[in-house]
């Protein structure tokens, strides 16, 4: 009798085993592979080496002047003479002061980061209206933290918005290690985002980081707004890219890109072009699950501790996450791993129910249509 009760629960203790395995391999699985079997093999040939070469005699010193007059503002002096760790890039519209007012008091306002120092800076492009110029002059003279490129900041001018500001960093802020691109509805969590970056200490070069995509096709319907024709970009899927919510490069990487704009295709879209220029240099995009690329993350204090980002975050939440995990209250072990599974299980139900809700809306077009 003992004896079968005790093999009973062996096998009971087998199947729970297996279920909390099989539980864990569904909800991490995914990442852990993309992580650390998904990478393809960085290729060098004699074009690779040249381009190399090129970035690494760029000199960019006597274009400064004649360069700064491709921003309505430029900051010219904002990096001299500076150690900078992670030059921070918030990609934000020329409307939206109250934003970028609400970044500078959260995430925004760290200077640095186990003595690191980060440089956070507002990316503009221009406005359609005068007033709005006027207002970001203002706001710009107060906090000394826009950079504004000579071009209409449109959703189909992303693209040229990456160029002109890769181009800033190159020509002015050459001394950062790591630019970080950032969408103004991301929260990001520094202080993660830094540590992360110091574990790769081993190699500072050659850095593209981010949430990577595979396999994507481009859009091929002339009707759409995203078309690509194929006389733009002929093959049949994009080459692997970091999702443009949130990627970081290092400066090298900046340089050689710098070099090869010209010959890549313009007309794709902002993160695709990226891709398609950390290709051409022979880079593989580095992956990482704690980037949340579009999704939003559902909010949980040892969760946000431990990730990198997390998309369209509210107005409202932005100072609430923020307060929270600077409250320097550390998560143990349990804490991290329990809020990490709270706010994956959360975010997948809410992705979940927006693929339903898009799916309801589309059947009711369909059927008004
Ligand atoms: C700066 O621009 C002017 C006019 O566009 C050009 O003549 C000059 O050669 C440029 N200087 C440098 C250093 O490229
Ligand atoms: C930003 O951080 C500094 C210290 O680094 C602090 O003195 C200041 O009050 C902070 N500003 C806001 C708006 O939180
Ligand atoms: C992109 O910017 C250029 C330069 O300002 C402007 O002429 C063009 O109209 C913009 N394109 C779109 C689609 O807004
Ligand atoms: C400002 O940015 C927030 C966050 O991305 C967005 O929700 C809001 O619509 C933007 N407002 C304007 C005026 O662009």
């Amino acid at each position: 009798m003992q004896v079968t009760f005790c093999r009973l629960r062996t096998h009971q203790w087998c199947f729970i085993l297996f279920n909390v395995i099989l539980f864990h391999a569904l909800l991490f699985g995914a990442d852990f592979v993309e992580e650390y079997f998904l990478h393809s093999l960085p290729y060098i040939d004699m074009k690779v080496l040249e381009i190399k070469d090129k970035a690494r005699k760029l000199n960019m010193e006597p274009l400064r002047s004649n360069l700064s007059k491709c921003y309505v503002l430029s900051q010219p002096e904002i990096c001299k003479g500076k150690n900078i760790f992670l030059l921070s890039l918030i990609f934000s519209s020329p409307g939206n002061g109250t934003r970028r007012d609400l970044i500078r008091k959260t995430w925004g306002n760290v200077t640095s980061v186990q003595g690191h120092p980060i440089l956070t800076l507002f990316a503009l492009g221009m406005p359609v209206l005068v007033p709005t110029q006027k207002e970001i002059d203002k706001e710009s003279h107060k906090n000394n933290d826009i950079i504004e490129g000579i071009f209409l900041d449109s959703s189909e001018n992303q693209t040229l918005k990456i160029i002109a500001m890769t181009q800033w960093a190159v020509t002015f802020c050459p001394n950062a290690l790591f630019i970080l691109k950032v969408d103004e509805e991301m929260f990001v969590n520094l202080p993660s985002l830094v540590d992360y970056l110091l574990n790769l200490k081993e190699h500072l070069e050659d850095i593209y980081v981010g949430r990577v995509i595979h396999q994507v096709t481009p859009n091929r319907d002339p009707r759409s707004q995203e078309f690509v024709p194929l006389s733009e970009y002929p093959e049949k899927y994009y080459p692997d890219y970091c999702s443009g919510e949130a990627f970081i490069i290092s400066q090298d990487v900046a340089r050689m890109m710098y070099v090869v704009f010209k010959e890549v295709p313009i007309m794709v879209p902002a993160d695709v072009f990226v891709g398609i220029c950390a290709k051409s240099i022979g880079l593989i995009p580095i992956h990482s699950s704690r980037f949340s690329g579009k999704r939003h993350i559902r909010y949980n204090r040892c969760c946000y501790k431990f990730i990198f980002t997390s998309s369209e975050t509210a107005d409202a939440e932005m100072p609430l996450a923020w307060k929270e995990i600077n409250d320097g209250k550390e998560c143990t072990l349990f804490e991290t791993y329990y809020g990490l599974i709270s706010c994956k299980l959360l975010t997948y139900i809410d992705s979940f129910k927006h693929f339903h809700m898009d799916t309801i809306k589309n059947n009711v077009m369909y059927l008004a249509d």
